[in-house]
């Protein structure tokens, strides 16, 4: 082998000072805290050896309180392009042994640099966040830095999909690019998300909390809905990720990639055909619904977590991806509420964003009532969902599979909202509320004064018969077909396999004014 020159020889050096990284006490620090390399993530992230590494030599100009005085490699984040599952993607990694990963201006763009080269090239950006927040010696240069990102966060939103991993601190304004993206991904153990810490918090209210209770995984998972997805490992996350990447398309201009499917369009199941049959008192698990549509009887879900009433995640039809949103009855009797329509709302914008087609499988007594989410903003907040249902234009296929009730039918895709084929099970009620409710408002003088007993479940017979059935709706053309409950996966399937050329036209107005 020839000699390399000296030229080569130099930036094989600057390199490999850049690639060691910090001290090995921070180093050493970090994985005592059970945290990985920055590097090393993007190992177990990306397929191998597919990273590219830009801005390797970009160093910080800031000098005060002695920044001029120590190294930071990288300035503490690594940019550059890779591949998942053979597709291009963007990712920066932060690296929190570089002066606690905090983001001072050369910092930031980088992080720009790789985001507008996302959107240009068309592919999806991760981030893998592990930083103390805006580096205090930078001043206002870090907050224009995190600016910036946030601006390119928003003006990415919608057109490349965007991911965000936080597997360690992520204090202060520096949560607002995660809250922005698509996605986020959190680590048990390891990650915490807050505005203000446990010691501000103190100071501030008396409140008394820890780091991991105020923002970890599981509180960020089951309680505040910010976190989508929770793993036991860096390793766990990385491979949710990249299962995740199986459901999306690079950008809003391309489709998710297809899969081939060994499963029968045809199939027929008898798991269905019994959950038909069951009383309407006795609960269900809305996954094996899903699970028995689904090729392979495969799901991914979305917010497993949080608001648990509703379902949302991504199946396989023929192969293709389609995001599943639906009831679960087995939680506040799969009412909706507050929590359950934003996270709804926003699984529904992604789809419709992404060129995932919508299938709504639909068993809903109505909206949770209780003066708690009256004041909380159910009405503001649940017409997130409704919104989200009339804006999206993406292939939408619904299943009324037992109660659908109220403004819950009119929202979980129904034709009104415009479902393009609407198919209800045998079972299926749908009407404005239940028959006992009915009969209890509109017989209340005649029932009035203990006069119930007999007459009232005549009343009752009467409406069930009357009401309590697809078939008015049916009449109306509200409902395509009333299907057998065993056939739901083939009929399904034909359904989307008619609409895969949909194509609804762009109304020409700079943006609908969601309610927020
Ligand atoms: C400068 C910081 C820093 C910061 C940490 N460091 N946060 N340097 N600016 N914001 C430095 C530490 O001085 C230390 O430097 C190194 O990073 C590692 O930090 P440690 O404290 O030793 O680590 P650890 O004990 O693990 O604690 C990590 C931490 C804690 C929980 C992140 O450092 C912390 O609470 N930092 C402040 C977090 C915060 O309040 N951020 C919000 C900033 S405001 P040495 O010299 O030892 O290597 C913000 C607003 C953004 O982000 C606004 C956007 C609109």
């Amino acid at each position: 082998m020839k000699p390399i020159s000296d030229k080569t020889a130099e930036l094989r050096r600057l390199s490999a000072e850049v690639k060691a990284g910090a001290a090995p006490e921070k180093v050493a620090a970090q994985k005592k805290a059970g945290k990985l390399m920055a590097r090393e993530r993007l190992g177990l992230l990306l397929d191998e050896d597919s990273f590219q590494e830009l801005d390797l030599l970009r160093s910080s100009r800031a000098r005060e309180y002695g920044l001029g005085d120590r190294p930071l490699p990288a300035d503490g984040v690594v940019t550059g392009m890779g591949r998942i599952r053979g597709r291009s993607v963007c990712v920066y990694s932060q690296d929190f042994t570089v002066l606690g990963g905090t983001l001072g201006l050369a910092h930031a763009e980088k992080i720009c640099k790789i985001m507008d080269l996302a959107v240009e090239s068309g592919s999806p950006v991760i981030g893998l966040c592990d930083s103390g927040g805006a580096r205090i010696q930078e001043g206002v240069d870090a907050l224009g830095g995190y600016a910036e990102i946030f601006y390119r966060n928003v003006q990415a939103s919608g057109r490349v999909p965007q991911i965000s991993a936080i597997l360690g601190p992520c204090a202060g304004g520096a949560v607002y690019s995660p809250a922005i993206t698509d996605f986020v991904f959190m680590v048990k153990g390891i990650s915490r998300m807050f505005i203000t810490g446990p010691e501000v918090i103190r100071a501030a209210t008396g409140e008394e909390t820890d780091s991991d209770s105020l923002g970890g995984a599981e509180t960020h998972s089951r309680k505040s809905g910010v976190c989508h997805f929770v793993a036991n490992s860096e390793q766990d996350c990385f491979r949710q990720i990249r299962e995740l990447f199986e459901f999306i398309p690079q950008n809003c201009k391309e489709t998710a990639p297809n899969k081939v499917c060994t499963d029968s369009p045809k199939r027929a199941s008898d798991v269905l055909d019994q959950i038909s049959r069951m009383d309407p008192g006795r609960v269900y698990n809305i996954r094996d619904v899903i699970h028995e549509v689904s090729d392979d009887h495969t799901f991914f879900q979305v917010h497993r977590d949080f608001a648990k009433n509703l379902v949302c995640g991504f199946i396989r039809l023929e192969g293709r991806p389609v995001g599943v949103v639906a009831n679960n009855p087995k939680v506040l009797s799969g009412a909706l509420d507050i929590d359950a329509s934003e996270k709804g709302a926003r699984f529904v914008r992604f789809c419709d964003a992404f060129n995932i087609p919508l299938l709504t499988l639909v068993d809903v007594p109505g909206y949770w009532p209780g003066v708690e989410q009256e004041h909380g903003g159910i009405i503001r907040r649940g017409a997130k969902l409704l919104y989200a249902y009339c804006q999206a234009t993406v292939p939408k296929v619904t299943v009324v599979l037992k109660k659908a009730y109220g403004g819950a039918y009119d929202v979980m895709g129904s034709k009104h909202v415009r479902g393009d084929i609407n198919f209800a099970w045998p079972c299926a009620e749908i009407a404005v509320m239940g028959s006992e409710g009915a009969v209890s408002i509109l017989f209340a003088k005649e029932l009035r004064g203990g006069k119930g007993g007999e007459r009232r479940r005549e009343l009752v017979e009467e409406y069930s018969r009357r009401f309590a059935n697809p078939y008015l709706a049916a009449q109306r053309g509200y409902i395509d077909e009333v299907i057998e409950a065993r056939l739901t996966r083939p009929k399904v399937i034909q359904a989307f396999r008619f609409l895969q050329n949909k194509h609804a036209p762009r109304i020409d107005k700079k943006h609908g004014n969601i309610p927020l």
